[in-house]
Order: structure tokens, then C-alpha cells, then sequence
């Protein structure tokens, strides 16, 4: 069942989105090379409870750490610990935070450094991929529409759509129905209402989509060792189009999509 949310409750996940967004940005200034990815979970968990929140993800099934902190060809819950970053790499930063009850969950590949023009190009899609699925997160349109669009805008550019990972709806919980692919044929499933509230997570690679899962039972990275990129916004579907609610003026990574232009036709 998807739980919808009333106008109270979404401005009330904006808060919630708006701290996590600042903590990635915290994030984002915090990475040069040389600092670990336990120091960035120090940093992000540091902020996260100065400002009244808890780190949702820590003690989430067993998970310990506030941020995931993914390098490279690894694609999701990487955990923190004493990788220092080197220019040239990626890094996949996800981070949930609950403040007043409810859940914001965000996530951004950040740059280390100088990278090779192939990651940027990477990031660039993965980015390409979340801002046309968010569009799709109207009234009217159907589940299915957000994952066509993320699979539509990545296979266009000769990259692939990883299977077994998914968004998901969001609210009280981190993990709400429905289940989000990032593939698929459009104009299927549930109808897209107002207030319903998703966390679209596009995971994509250079190579195949296949993925391991790692000796720690955590991390998992593409089976082929190719850059792998992960993007997440929190958005409420409302009359007015799709709200970013993990996104705010100060955020440096803010899509340019806050205010969307409405879909002819
Ligand atoms: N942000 C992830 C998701 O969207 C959750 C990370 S799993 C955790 O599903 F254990 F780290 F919390
Ligand atoms: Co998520």
C-alpha cells in the first residue's frame, strides 16, 4: 500500500530533506584526496545530530555507519572506513536522516579531484537520468514512466541500468511500497497520486549491470569493475508537479529541476 501524505506532512519531510541535503553538501566541501570515508561518515553524522536529526541509517538492519560511502566501481552501501580517497576517483555518498518523525533520503556521486573525462561523462548521465525521472513524478502518469525514464536517458548513452537495486517510496519509514526499478516499459503499474512521496535512486554503470555482493555483506560493486554512479532525491508528487524535498538554495548539487517546466500535452 502506498501511503500518501497531507500537505502538513510533506512540509514537514522537507525538513527532513533539507537537512540531509545539507549534509551531503557538507560532504561534497569535506572530499579531497587524503581523507578517509570513515572521516566523512564522522563529519556527516556530526552534523546530522547538531541539528536534531538521527542518521537513519545507522543500526538499519546492522548497518553502522550514517552515510554509505560507495568508491568507484562499487555501486551502493559501501561502508566507512579507512579508504583514503585518491584524485581520480568517484565516490557514491548516501545518507538518510529522520527529523520530526519522518525520513529524507539522498544521495550524490561526487568527483575526487581531476577525473577522467569517461567518469564525468558518467556522472553526467547518472544526473541526466534522476532530473528525467523526477519529471515524471506528476499526477496522472504511472510508476513504471520513472523507471522508463532513467533506463531511456542511460542506455542512450551506451550505459547500464542496474536490475536488482531499486528506489522505493518513503515517508515514517525509510523503506515505504511501492518498490521503484530504474527499467522498464512505461504506462505500467500504479497511477501517480498527489502526495505520494519516493525516493528515485538511479544506479547505473560503464559496463554491465551485473553486480557482486561483497564478503562484508554490504558493499556491492559492478561484477566487471566498471564506474558505477548513484544519484537519489526524495520528491512529493503534488498539484503543482514534483517537489525536490532533499534539495535547498545553499545545496551545491541542487538539480535544475526545483521549479520543472509542466509536460505538453
Ligand atoms: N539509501 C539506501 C536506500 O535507499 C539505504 C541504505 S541501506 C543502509 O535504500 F543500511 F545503509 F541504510
Ligand atoms: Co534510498
Amino acid at each position: 500500500m502506498i501511503i500518501r501524505k497531507s500537505a502538513v506532512e510533506i512540509e514537514q519531510m522537507s525538513r527532513a530533506g533539507r537537512l540531509v541535503s545539507d549534509v551531503l553538501a557538507l560532504v561534497g566541501e569535506s572530499i579531497r584526496p587524503g581523507i578517509t570515508t570513515a572521516e566523512l561518515d564522522a563529519i556527516a553524522e556530526e552534523r546530522i545530530r547538531s541539528r536534531g536529526g538521527i542518521p537513519s541509517f545507522k543500526g538499519y538492519r546492522g548497518y553502522p555507519a550514517s552515510i554509505c560511502a560507495s568508491p568507484n566501481e562499487m555501486v551502493v552501501h559501501g561502508i566507512p572506513g579507512p579508504y583514503a580517497l585518491a584524485s581520480g576517483d568517484i565516490l557514491s555518498v548516501d545518507c538518510g536522516v529522520t527529523l520530526g518523525g519522518f525520513v529524507g533520503d539522498c544521495a550524490y556521486t561526487f568527483p575526487v579531484g581531476e577525473i577522467s573525462p569517461a567518469a564525468q561523462r558518467l556522472l553526467d548521465v547518472c544526473q541526466a537520468a534522476l532530473a528525467a525521472a523526477l519529471e515524471q513524478c506528476r499526477p496522472g502518469n504511472r510508476l513504471s514512466d520513472i523507471g522508463h525514464a532513467v533506463q531511456t536517458v542511460t542506455e542512450a548513452a551506451g550505459f547500464g541500468v542496474i536490475r536488482t537495486l531499486v528506489g522505493h517510496g518513503i515517508g515514517r519509514s525509510m523503506h515505504e511500497d511501492p518498490q521503484i526499478p530504474n527499467y522498464g516499459e512505461p504506462g505500467r503499474g500504479p497511477v501517480l497520486a498527489e502526495g505520494m512521496v519516493f525516493a528515485i535512486e538511479p544506479m547505473i554503470t560503464a559496463g554491465s549491470y551485473d553486480v557482486v555482493l561483497h564478503d562484508d555483506d554490504w558493499s556491492i560493486s559492478s561484477e566487471d569493475g566498471s564506474l558505477a554512479a548513484h544519484f537519489e532525491h526524495t520528491v512529493a508528487i503534488t498539484s503543482a508537479g514534483p517537489r525536490i524535498l532533499t534539495s535547498h538554495p545553499k545545496c551545491t548539487f541542487a538539480l535544475p529541476v526545483e521549479e520543472p517546466a509542466r509536460k505538453a500535452g
